[in-house]
């Protein structure tokens, strides 16, 4: 932090001393649950800004598919990770990386995590260690800067790592 206006003042808070917490049955809790800092607007349940971590825990839920699920939703997110890797994308998402899905894109695992997650054997825990992520998520629709659309280092394809999702339900099962 260089500098600060008004009344914000600089804030340091050590991410690895956040508790993280999650069911110990079945199910996702609500997301809300990595919540670190929240910034309200004036319409109830659209945040202005929240910031949420993903932080090493212990994932033990039954009858559950454990990463983070596929979704869409009004709210923007913008994440990044810090260290190690991110359980929904052990590939391709190296520390210091960051990706962008704006409000209503519909967004989840990679191919190769969901696979690994269908088959995962849910008698035993799944202890994430060494990781570190980070979301900022807000009802504005962020829009990236010219710089930021024609970097080189922009991933180009990026939809590609579900390309390869298949089908596990059965109709009427
Ligand atoms: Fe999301």
């Amino acid at each position: 932090m260089v500098a600060w206006h008004g009344n914000y003042a600089p804030y340091k808070y050590d991410l690895r001393r956040f508790n993280a917490i999650g069911s110990i049955s079945y199910d996702h809790p609500d997301p809300s649950i990595f919540l670190v800092l929240h910034s309200p607007s004036d319409t109830p349940g659209t945040s202005n800004m929240d910031f949420a971590i993903f932080p090493p825990r212990w994932l033990v839920a039954q009858d559950t598919f454990r990463p983070p699920w596929f979704h869409r939703n009004v709210a923007s997110e913008f994440m990044g990770l810090v260290h190690g890797a991110y359980d929904a994308k052990a590939e391709g998402f190296a520390p210091g990386g960051c990706s962008l899905h704006n409000c209503m894109t519909g967004h989840g695992p990679d191919a190769a995590t969901f696979e690994k997650a269908s088959a995962a054997d849910l008698s035993k825990p799944d202890v994430i260690v060494d990781t570190m992520a980070f979301m900022f998520e807000t009802r504005a629709v962020i829009r990236p800067t010219r710089q930021a659309i024609d970097a080189a280092h922009r991933q180009r394809g990026y939809q590609a790592c579900w390309a390869g999702l298949r089908r596990h339900f059965r109709a009427g099962g």
